[in-house]
């Protein structure tokens, strides 16, 4: 397949009972405010974007800001208010219920921040569950569901009821069902925000080992920064339902659009985000022995270039030279690179 696999145009969420009446009469210029007096909260204003193949798009945002909202539009759990979605080039508005039916049961699949289990079912029954649906057999879900269990760790507990499970326990019985029936597109919303640090770790590990393999089509939905670095081809920020950059964790870092951004940015590391590429010069010449690849991220060269005394060749994927980085710039980057008065 060619093109997105996910296709944002104009994609408006406004809750309350005039919010159609209303987006019509803004014309394309919806203040959250003005439609606040008048009875109407913005979930998602104006959001324009397209996912491709195999991407991991996170979005952040403060609480509130509508990143729910838009990961319910996309996966339809609620219609749009306004704009297009489109699905691997369908237009998901257009969608009959069973064709509906059809893509949420084959092709997405959706990890909810409150962990949607059944009640009355285990654990194992709970990740099963979607399995038997599709019309896999009972005895080969269970068998599948199992693996699940043993991937997310929580063999032994495979016969307790969710009611019976920490909050942790219950968000990974939620990833495991929706990881057993391999959606190609995947809706995350905050998947690890209960887990405690160690077990997170293990999961975004382990989540992007699959990743590596399976190459979803992936909106992700983070509050942790690191989460996001360590997981994003591309950034989404999105504040009072805008969103307000969408781009590279560099780009974000590097040039943020907007002062929510920058600011939004301002305590992440930028040693763990850019690249040697992102912050190196042009000049090629008095270059010393060591070479090191723009692709490396900075900080696992750093201390490398610290102990240089002529600048480092920086060299593409060709071996050939294209550009150099000096101990200095090193600790510009580090340090923020702000001009100091005193
Ligand atoms: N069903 C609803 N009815 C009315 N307003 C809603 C509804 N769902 C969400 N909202 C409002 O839409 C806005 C965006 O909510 P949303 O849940 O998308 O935020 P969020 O970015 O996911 O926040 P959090 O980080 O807290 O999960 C909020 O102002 C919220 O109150
Ligand atoms: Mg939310």
């Amino acid at each position: 397949m060619s093109g997105p696999v996910i296709k944002c145009e104009n994609v408006y969420k406004i809750f309350g009972t005039n919010a159609k009446k209303m987006l019509q009469e803004a014309n394309g210029n919806v203040d959250a405010k003005t439609f606040q007096e008048n009875g109407c909260i913005v979930g998602v204003n104006n959001a324009s974007f397209e996912v491709s193949k195999g991407e991991m798009l996170v979005v952040m945002g403060l609480s509130g800001s509508g990143k729910s909202t838009l990961l319910r539009c996309i996966s339809r759990l609620t219609d749009a208010t306004g704009g297009k979605i489109f699905i691997e080039g369908q237009d998901l508005l257009q969608l009959n219920n069973k064709e509906l039916i059809d893509l949420r049961r084959n092709k997405m699949g959706m990890v909810f921040q409150s962990f949607a289990l059944l009640p009355h079912k285990t654990v194992v029954e709970n990740i099963a569950f979607p399995l038997q649906i599709k019309g896999m057999k009972t005895e080969d879900s269970i068998s599948k569901a199992m693996d699940m269990v043993k991937l997310v760790g929580l063999d032994g507990r495979e016969n307790y009821f969710p009611r019976e499970l920490s909050g942790g326990q219950q968000q990974r019985v939620g990833i495991a069902r929706s990881l057993a029936v391999e959606p190609d597109i995947w809706f995350l919303d905050e998947p690890f925000s209960a887990l405690d640090p160690l077990i997170r770790k293990e999961m975004q590990d382990e989540f992007l080992r699959l990743q590596d393999k399976l190459q979803k089509t992936i909106m992700f939905i983070t509050h942790d920064f690191d989460e996001a670095l360590k997981l994003a081809d591309r950034i989404a920020i999105m504040k009072d339902g805008i969103i307000e950059q969408l781009d590279t964790p560099a780009n974000i870092v590097l040039n943020p659009a907007t002062e929510y951004v920058r600011k939004f940015t301002e305590e992440v590391p930028r040693e763990k985000v850019l690249l040697i590429g992102d912050v190196m010069d042009s000049s090629t010449s008095d270059l010393g022995e060591l070479k090191v690849s723009k692709d490396e991220i900075i900080e696992n060269v750093a201390e490398k270039i610290l102990t240089q005394e002529k600048s480092v060749a920086v060299i593409d994927n060709n071996n050939k030279i294209v550009g150099s980085i000096n101990p200095t710039k090193i600790i510009n980057t580090v340090f923020g690179g702000r001009k100091n008065n005193n």
